[in-house]
């Protein structure tokens, strides 16, 4: 289909004023050479002007872990996407399962996040995904749906050309527990299908549709073959540039 994977490396709440650069160095330095693959990595909010130093110039976005769905205004230790940009942000991740699960963001709020970020010229990776209960269910596919259809809703199809989707089953994030291949397939081959339907099959066929969850290098290449698989968002895995470099090596 020609779409270019995306390895994203979402830091979390790891890292700080020392290592956060380092590792964006290593990154760097393991990963120059890949031509065929597009990396990103999602620092924390206070951390990412030291990683935009080292990484100006660079091929490796750098992005955000969320955003506020408001402008600008008296939204004590909210971060804008206005301010993302400005400072030279490229990407933000919206709807995490933790942002959802902490933080108790919903399907709706999501949707104004993804609307905000595209507003200000951020690529947003919206991010979806059953929790075990839901799996247990059977309800994957009707949560995984309403998640796409809400998180998506109102956008143009000049928006969605420009949105990332990432399927990262709650699962699977940080349990060691990866989705088979098989199990990510399917999911993936849906938002897809669903992607038709909602915008068209161009833009289906375009967007990149990531997996996360226990991304790690042994289980990388296998993941990132199957057809609707176009890259993975990796948490504890990115924070070795050693791993991170081979997931990407994988993908490229
Ligand atoms: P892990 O790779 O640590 O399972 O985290 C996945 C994730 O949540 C990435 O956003």
């Amino acid at each position: 289909m020609g779409r270019k994977p995306l390895i994203a490396g979402n830091w979390k709440m790891n890292t700080d004023a020392v290592s956060a650069p380092n590792l964006a160095r290593e990154v760097l330095q393991k990963t120059s050479r890949l031509r065929n693959v597009d990396i990103a990595v999602f620092p924390p909010f206070p951390l990412i002007p030291s990683v935009l130093k080292v990484l100006d110039g660079s091929a490796i976005g750098i992005g955000g872990q969320d955003i506020s769905a408001e402008l600008q205004g008296a939204f004590t230790g909210e971060v804008s996407a206005g301010m993302m940009t400005s400072l030279g942000c490229t990407y933000t991740l919206v709807g995490h399962s933790e942002r959802r699960e902490y933080h108790l963001e919903s399907d709706e709020l999501v949707n104004r996040k993804t609307i905000r970020a595209l507003e200000a010229g951020l690529i947003p990776i919206v991010c979806v995904g059953e929790k075990l209960s839901e799996r247990d269910g059977g309800e994957t596919f009707a949560r995984v749906e309403r998640q796409i259809k809400v998180g998506l809703a109102g956008l143009s199809k000049e928006q969605m050309a420009r949105v990332v989707i990432a399927y990262e089953p709650v699962w699977a994030i940080g349990t060691g527990r990866t989705a088979t291949p098989q199990q990510a397939e399917e999911v993936h081959e849906f938002i897809r299908k669903l992607l038709a339907t909602l915008f068209d099959q161009q833009i289906a066929d375009a967007t990149r549709i990531l997996y996360g969850g226990s991304v790690k290098a042994s289980n990388a290449r296998e993941l990132m073959s199957q057809p609707d698989v176009d890259g993975a968002l990796v948490g504890g895995a990115s924070l070795s540039s050693d791993d991170f470099a081979a997931i990407a090596e994988s993908a490229g």
